[in-house]
């Protein structure tokens, strides 16, 4: 990426300016623990090196401009500073409206409006998180532009209270959690329930991490995995009638299995079960990659793919094809990847076999599917940051 072109960018549509500065926040994919977070359950998802840019300058009156790169046909989108409601004309530029609402509405001072370009390099609705990483780098441009005392956490907390309120979408904390405190070459093991943290160091000797696109469209993807959210309230309700936990993520295997029949709904069981199983998959996984176990780790990966398919069922005919040719062409593990219902798949592949992989597993999709996955080789970069 050539940020000097995207300061240049910036200059022909807004007009030449003094004080620009530029920022960035990565993508996140999630190597293991799924649709735990809002189980009070962990996850173990990492910053990418891709993400968004955004290159920024306050202005003198309460105007907000965007641009996106990534969408230049809908020109610059403008708002006022005073004035910050949801409009479906506004499409993408809903998210950093959202951000600047949540600020303000926090306390936080933002008395000028300013103007930004965007251009993000993490593909679209694919599972990569390309809706948090705008909001962080958002969160991260008001900071710098008008020297705000607030701290990362503060920023992901209200990034996702955005995604929640503004945008409508119910998702849990991970994704602006990994997008805020990423770490180079590092894990983080997160406790959604405490947001207790700790950073794991990915060492992947010879080994790297395919991030397998298959370019499915997620049309229901939102109403689907709110109905997740509350068959599993349901289920944790039920347990509440004789268990005294405040989530799914303080059950261990054996204390699920014990009381499961307070469960009668046979599907909300089968969430249930997996939010208990991956959220202790998932500590499990830490624990072996810590060890240097990438096997086991990739096991553990295969194993949380399975309780997907079969028990949540968030994956769809295009990941499951995807991952099972992944296993089958020589990764240690492969799992879909994000809230599921298309998106991406997460693969660890020897680095003596990238190029076969690639190439088999790619062509067995398309002969199946229609149309082909991408593949991206991907590295684990920092979190959001002025640059
Ligand atoms: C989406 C949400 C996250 C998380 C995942 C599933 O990415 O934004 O909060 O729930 O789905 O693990």
């Amino acid at each position: 990426m050539n940020l000097d072109n995207l300061v240049n960018d910036f200059k022909k549509v807004f007009g030449t300016k003094e004080g620009i500065r530029t920022f960035f926040a990565p993508g996140r994919v999630n190597l293991i623990g799924e649709h735990t977070d809002y189980n009070g359950g962990h996850v173990f998802p990492c910053a990418l090196d891709l993400g968004t840019y955004a290159i920024a300058c306050k202005r003198d009156d309460s105007k907000i401009r965007l641009y996106s790169r990534n969408f230049e046909d809908l020109g610059i989108i403008e708002a006022d500073v005073s004035h910050l409601v949801y409009d479906k004309k506004h499409d993408w530029a809903n998210y950093p409206k959202g951000v600047v609402k949540m600020f303000k509405d926090a306390g936080y001072k933002i008395q000028t409006g300013f103007e930004v370009l965007f251009f993000g390099n993490i593909p679209n609705g694919a599972g990569l998180s390309s809706s948090a990483s705008i909001e962080l780098a958002t969160s991260i441009l008001l900071k710098g532009l008008f020297n705000l005392d607030i701290d990362m956490i503060e920023m992901v907390k209200l990034s996702q209270k955005s995604e929640n309120e503004f945008i409508g979408v119910n998702c849990g904390i991970m994704d602006q959690f990994a997008i805020g405190m990423g770490k180079k070459d590092h894990a983080i093991l997160l406790d959604a329930n405490t947001l207790k943290y700790e950073y794991a160091p990915v060492k992947l000797d010879g080994i790297s991490i395919v991030i397998a696109n298959t370019n499915k469209r997620r049309g229901l993807a939102a109403s689907k995995y709110n109905e997740r959210r509350s068959e599993c309230e349901n289920a944790l309700k039920k347990l509440q009638e004789k268990l005294n936990i405040s989530s799914l993520g303080d059950l261990s295997e054996e204390r699920f299995e014990a009381n499961k029949y307070l469960i009668k709904n046979e599907i909300e069981r089968r969430r249930a079960k997996h939010a208990v199983y991956e959220n202790q998959r998932t500590i499990k996984a830490t624990k072996a990659l810590n060890d240097g176990n990438i096997e086991l780790f990739g096991k553990l990966m295969n194993e949380s793919h399975i309780s997907l398919r079969d028990d949540y069922e968030v994956t769809c005919s295009e990941l499951d094809i995807l991952v099972e040719s992944s296993w089958k062409n020589g990764a240690i593990g492969a799992r879909m990847t994000g809230a599921g219902f298309g998106g991406c798949a997460v693969n660890l592949v020897p680095d003596n076999k990238l190029t076969e992989f690639i190439e088999k597993v790619g062509k067995e999709y398309e002969e199946k599917i229609g149309y082909e996955a991408d593949f991206y080789v991907v590295s684990i970069g920092d979190g959001a940051r002025e640059i």
